[in-house]
């Protein structure tokens, strides 16, 4: 069993496109979709990149156009994996970077379906999010200032059978009327740096507050690493979507876009469970570890919604400042959190460790640090190199508010 994790988003956004206009035109031509396709089956088969394309250039491509064609069928070949369609749309290697997992778009497109809802896709790239609003029944509007992105995300409408307006503006320059909805998902990257702070997004998140915060609806999409006490985080609903183990997005909600009152919400896919915080966060008191380890989804965790997941089960918190809980009855299967089953609680010293290993079955072990000031290696050295693996017994070297603890957990009960 792998832990949870966030795992950090590819995206980039440049100043300059990733692809030229003329270049996206012809990609789109039967002429560049007949060479992408062809590419792609070459990659396929194992043919080697150089070699493809000077065939590509043999055939009298234009140099552009066969790095675009090999770009193209490199990013389908990606993109198997979570677009249904790939080998009939076209991306861009960052364009297929930024785009949102379809499971996630479609999630996401279901608050903005209602009836005669027209749309505006800020940002909409080569039409990730666009494609999904699309397919759930609204009217959509996609915007962006690159205009390569747009061309493919025309084609990639017209492979779907979708009509969709295309845009080309900067996103703050677009008039819309007040009875549409807006949707953004603006840049996180500002040449190679990740940004976080919300004013640093492309376009800045203020600004899109500013321009279109007071739509009927209004959802922006974030880094699920977004700083709670950001000055600019705007008053509404802070959603964080998990998918699989990951941690994938945060969107922020407003108006009509937010469910009711609720101030945070986190949901898990692809299985679609949802919870939503209307107030503070539920408080859960600290104790002693008892027979069960509960490992919350950090979906849950980051929308300050364990203390109610906790708080149904009856479960406490083994230290105040960690969201790791546990319980002594084995606790209901339940998506919301991974259990594993305890077998020791030890001082956190190595040569008390490794006694207690010693007298028990051997194992793989895996070695899992909450907030403690070490490192998994070290610790691995410390207990004299036994077998590791990710699927047996656990060591988790855990803070707690009287100094580090060693907890031995198991998977063997109670694992979703
Ligand atoms: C994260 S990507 C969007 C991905 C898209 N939602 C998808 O699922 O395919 C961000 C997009 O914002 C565009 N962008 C950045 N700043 C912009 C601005 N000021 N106006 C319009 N588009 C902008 C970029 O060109 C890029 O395509």
């Amino acid at each position: 069993m792998h832990g949870y994790g966030y795992r950090p988003p590819t995206i980039t956004t440049r100043a300059v496109p990733d692809i030229d206009p003329d270049t996206a035109r012809w990609l789109t031509s039967s002429a560049g979709l007949d060479a992408v396709a062809d590419a792609t089956s070459d990659l396929d088969v194992g043919g080697e990149e150089l070699r493809i394309a000077q065939r590509l250039r043999d055939r009298g491509l234009l140099p552009e156009h066969a790095s675009a064609v090999l770009a193209a069928a490199t990013a389908r070949r990606r993109a198997r994996d979570r677009w249904r369609d790939a080998d009939a749309l076209l991306f861009t290697r960052e364009g297929l970077e930024q785009a949102s997992d379809p499971e996630v778009s479609a999630w996401r497109a279901r608050r903005f379906v209602g009836q005669d809802r027209t749309v505006l896709d800020l940002c909409a790239g080569i039409g990730g999010d666009t494609l999904a609003l699309a397919e759930a029944g609204c009217r959509v509007i996609a915007v962006d200032h690159d205009p390569g992105r747009l061309m493919l995300l025309e084609h990639n409408a017209r492979v779907r059978e979708l009509e969709i307006e295309t845009r080309l503006s900067d996103a703050l320059d677009v008039d819309a009327p007040t009875t549409w909805w807006v949707h953004a998902d603006p840049g996180r990257r500002r040449g190679t740096t990740r940004v976080r702070a919300l004013r640093e997004h492309l376009p800045p998140v203020p600004s899109i507050v500013e321009r279109f915060g007071t739509a009927p609806g209004v959802g922006i999409v974030l880094s699920p690493a977004v700083d709670l006490a950001d000055p600019d985080l705007p008053d509404g609903e802070l959603e964080f979507v998990q998918l699989g183990a990951d941690l994938v997005e945060a969107i922020v909600w407003l108006g009509e876009g937010r469910r009711g009152s609720a101030v945070a919400s986190s949901t898990l896919l692809p299985g679609g469970e949802h919870l939503a915080r209307r107030g503070d966060p539920e408080a859960l008191p600290t104790g002693p570890v008892g027979a069960h380890l509960l490992e919350v989804a950090p979906a849950a965790i980051r929308a300050r919604l364990h203390g109610a997941v906790g708080a149904d089960i009856g479960a406490h918190r083994v230290a105040r400042s960690r969201a790791l809980l546990t319980v002594d009855q084995p606790p209901p299967p339940s998506a919301w959190y991974r259990s594993r089953t305890v077998e020791a609680v030890l001082p956190a010293h190595p040569r008390s460790v490794r006694r207690w290993l010693k007298a028990a079955p051997e194992r793989p072990l895996e070695i899992v640090l909450h907030g403690v000031d070490t490192s998994v290696e070290r610790w691995w050295r410390d207990l004299g190199r036994p077998q590791r693996g990710p699927e047996g017994r656990r060591l988790e070297l855990v803070r707690t508010d009287d100094g580090a603890i060693a907890i031995v957990t198991d998977p063997a009960s109670g694992a979703r």
